[in-house]
């Protein structure tokens, strides 16, 4: 029988996302709920190491459900990746009495926490927060509803320059090396082309696509780019090849950047951020550890965090098929 678990760490790292404050708040009140102490970790595996705690309680959270970023901040930290690191971690969480660790981030993160685990026995689960939405085990990771919404209106924004001055626009994304952002607000906003690195178009289909919505009628186009695309061309390279190959078109480029990881999370967001921070408390408190916390089949499920982390979430099939169709 595994000991009871009395105080829970929780802690936000790696890229940060809209809805890690929501799952935040979550653990905190879940504990508190349970009659356990919750322990905040701020700027994630580096505050640990440096014993950089605030308890939190269900009042000291109220506030921060609809505020993007994440009040914990998180950091990248290589010195955890030493085995001294890891030991002044874990002597830091024993010296607070923290018994229980909740880490919120994504696959770096994760790998971390197995490692935390393995050298220490120390119970881990996780919660996947981060706008890509590349973690397998999850159809959503925390941030990618609110960034799809924020990527569209902003996609929707340029536009309405581009069909005022018959522009083709190269609109790049985020997502690291995954489309999904990509692909969707490419359908949501109605772009002529999307590039992701799951599917090579490859320049002479662009081109070939370009004519056709040039010859369709079409005097203004947006091509979404996924920031890990392979065509082989950044955006402004893209621009150039666009404009020496077809000089009807006068060619403009908007990279969206880190503004898709801001703002206020959405409702959906604030909900899947609330349902996975229950499940992780109370996952650790039945003895559970090692596991990620997932939404499949909007069920609340658990896969292990070692499938998490090797695992690969897949580009759907069916909405490339959907995207192909609406650029008739
Ligand atoms: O993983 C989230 C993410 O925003 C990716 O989409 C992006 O490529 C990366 O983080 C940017 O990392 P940084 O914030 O370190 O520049």
């Amino acid at each position: 029988m595994s000991k009871a678990i009395k105080k829970i760490g929780v802690m936000t790292s790696g890229g940060d996302s809209p809805g890690m404050n929501a799952a935040i708040r979550s653990v905190a009140r879940t504990c508190a709920f349970h009659e356990i102490e919750c322990v905040g970790i701020y700027r994630g595996y580096e505050g640990m190491i440096e014993g950089d705690f605030k308890d939190l309680t269900a009042r000291n959270v109220k506030g921060i459900i609809n505020k993007g970023g994440t009040v914990l901040k998180s950091a990248r930290s290589d010195e955890f990746r030493t085995v001294e690191g890891r030991k002044q971690a874990h002597h830091s969480l024993v010296e607070k009495e923290i018994d229980g660790l909740v880490v919120i981030g994504g696959d770096g993160t994760f790998t971390g926490a197995l490692i935390f685990n393995k050298e220490f026995d120390f119970p881990v689960m996780g919660i996947p927060g981060t706008i890509d939405n590349d973690i397998f085990g999850t159809s959503h990771t925390l941030g990618y509803d609110t960034a799809l919404n924020t990527v569209v209106e902003s996609i929707d924004k340029i536009r309405d320059t581009a069909s005022s001055h018959n522009r083709l626009f190269f609109v790049e994304v985020m997502g690291r090396d995954v489309g999904h952002i990509a692909l969707n607000v490419g359908i949501g906003a109605g772009a002529e082309e999307i590039l992701i690195p799951e599917e090579d178009l490859g320049l002479d289909r662009l081109l070939e696509s370009l004519r056709r919505s040039k010859k369709s009628g079409k005097s203004s186009s947006i091509v979404v780019v996924a920031e890990g695309d392979k065509i082989g061309k950044n955006v402004f390279e893209l621009k150039d090849y666009v404009e020496e190959n077809m000089s009807e078109y006068e060619v403009r480029v908007s990279v969206l950047g880190h503004m898709q990881r801001g703002g206020s999370p959405s409702c959906f967001d604030r909900v899947l951020a609330s349902r996975m921070g229950v499940k992780a408390v109370e996952g650790l408190l039945d003895g559970e550890s090692n596991y990620m916390v997932g939404l499949l089949n909007d069920k609340i499920a658990l896969t292990p965090l070692e499938k998490a982390v090797k695992g690969k979430s897949k580009i759907n099939k069916e909405l490339i098929r959907v995207s192909d169709i609406m650029t008739t």
